[in-house]
Formats: structure tokens, sequence, C-alpha cells
């Protein structure tokens, strides 16, 4: 599958109320959100036909919305409903779902204040966002040159689509470096997130993890966070700033997409691929299956 295009992908997209066909899924060239980056998605995951927190993200999507100032024409019980039915629709178990908001074509320029709302979800196949034997020796981080904005000049807490210009220059600088992704700091110099994931670090049995002041706060991060005091692990949330990385003995990665990834370098820093992080990977497989959890019992 790697090979075929995006846009030449089998199967349904969920567009303003509509199930099309995947190749007709499309916008004009002057569309608001492909020139003015105003546009929000969400990242989901489906598991054995489950859509893990579905609520959760739609209510996001709805909350992204209205920080970048506009307001989806869908209620959150209309999105999940058209997420599950296109999840049964393209027939998958496993599976990533990706809904959009965007203004449209209607004005263009800066102001866009009677440009329609469109909303679309696209589901693929998606396994691994990681190369699957690298995540299991844990995965190399660069240090980002770009930092994560101050609050006060980006909706940080918007899962805003200009956000993620940051992040696609960080990853590919990190790539050409021959490193899976970057570790970005935030506008202080503080340890801030990955460029599609959040960050943990293991301190003498302690989990530590930056606040999220200026970076989403992943629903993957808050998931991790309940897992590990439930195993009676304490969780620090602090400011961390990058020298501190000499002192910790394991590192890991949490996201919807990058689930819990193990980390063996950021930089200069190296870690050991250990028995937190590894519990915590296998108590997140668990929780996204509990059906399969059960069984296994
Ligand atoms: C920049 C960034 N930070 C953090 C996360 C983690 O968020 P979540 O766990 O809700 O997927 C993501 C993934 O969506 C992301 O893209």
């Amino acid at each position: 599958m790697a090979s075929v295009p995006f846009d030449q992908l089998d199967g349904y997209i969920w567009m303003n109320g509509e199930f099309v066909k995947w190749a007709d899924a499309k916008v004009h060239v002057l569309t608001h959100g492909l020139h003015y980056a105003s546009s929000v998605f969400e990242g989901e995951r489906a598991y054995g036909g489950e859509i893990f927190k579905l609520n959760e993200h739609t209510e996001r999507l709805h909350e992204s919305a209205r920080l970048l100032g506009f307001t989806i024409p869908y209620s959150v019980e209309t999105l999940n409903r058209a997420c599950i039915d296109l999840l049964a629709r393209q027939g998958f178990e496993d599976a990533y779902v990706r809904p959009i908001a965007w203004r449209g074509s209607e004005m263009m320029g800066v102001s866009a204040q009677s440009n329609r709302i469109n909303v679309a979800i696209a589901i693929w196949q998606w396994p691994s966002y990681f190369d699957p034997a690298q995540k299991l020796k844990g995965i190399r981080l660069d240090i980002a040159e770009f930092r994560r904005p101050d609050p006060r000049t980006a909706p940080s807490r918007s899962k805003a689509a200009g956000l993620y210009m940051i992040c696609t220059l960080s990853k590919h600088a990190a790539e050409d470096k021959g490193y899976s992704d970057a570790l970005m700091l935030d506008w202080r110099g503080q340890v801030a997130e990955a460029t599609g994931a959040n960050v943990f670090f293991v301190k003498d049995g302690k989990l530590h993890t930056p606040t999220p002041d200026c970076f989403l706060d992943g629903i993957t991060r808050r998931t991790v966070i309940g897992l590990a005091r439930d195993r009676g692990i304490e969780v620090i949330e602090r400011a961390i700033l990058p020298e501190e990385m000499a002192g910790f003995d394991e590192c890991f990665l949490t996201g919807t997409a990058a689930e819990v990834t193990p980390v063996s370098e950021i930089g200069p820093y190296k870690f050991t691929v250990g028995s937190v992080g590894t519990a915590l990977m296998n108590d997140y497989n668990n929780a996204v299956r509990p059906k399969q959890a059960i069984a296994a019992e």
C-alpha cells in the first residue's frame, strides 16, 4: 500500500454529510484552508473495529475549530456516527481515522468571514507510524532547530494544520540526517514534544513529562498518565530543561499514530529501552484492545 498515492486509495470519504467516492473527494485550488491554514484536524485509531476515545477526539476537533474562530456545522454525535459508519463501510478492523474541517473557497483573502466550513473524514490502514524494527530498539531523535511557539503567538491547544508547518520542517530536517523524528523545544528553551507525539522520561522509576502549556495535551498522553498511576507510578508534570535529559534512564513518545514508542537517543542524550516504558507500552496495547486483553487473561 505504501506505493499507492493517498489520493488513489479505494473506498469512500465522508464529505459534508455524504459518502463520496475516494477519488471524488476534492477541493478547489482557491480553498482558504490551503492558502491561509484555516484548517483543523484529528488523528484517531480504530482497533478491532472500535475507534479508541472517539468522543474525546471529536470534542477536541470542535474545540480546535472554536480556537481558530469557526464553528463546525455538525454536532459531535453526528461526526461520531459518521466515523463509525465510514469505518464499517471501509471494512477495516484496525485503521487510522482522519477527520478534518476547513474554510472553503467562497472568499479569498485573509478575511474569510462567510466561507463555508467544510468537514471530511478519511479512513485508511496505517499499521505503524515508526519502523517496527526501530521501535523495538528505540527510535533516534534529533533536536529541532525550530521551537513550539508562545501561546500568545498561536492557539497552541488547537490541533491546527498551521502549527504543523514547524513539525514538517523539523521532521524533514531530522530524517535528512538519518533520525526518525525530532524533539522540539518550546519558545523558552524547555523540552516540549516530538513532531507528532508527546514525550515522557523515566528516572528512578518515576515519570517526568513537560507541562503541556504551549503544545497539545495528547489524548494518548493523558491515557498513559492514567495507566501509570494505576500501576502506582508517580507522574511529575513540570518544566524540563534539555540538559536534564543527561540524567534520565528511559524515554518514550506517546501519540495516537505513534502509540507508545521507546526512544534510545535524543541528540547527544542516550536512553535504555527499560521496564517502565515497556510495561506502559503493553498496558496501552491492552487499553486500546480491551476485548483481546480480557480474552488473554
Ligand atoms: C504535535 C503533536 N503532539 C502530540 C500529539 C499526541 O496527541 P494524541 O495523543 O491526542 O494523538 C500529536 C498527535 O496527534 C501531535 O501531532
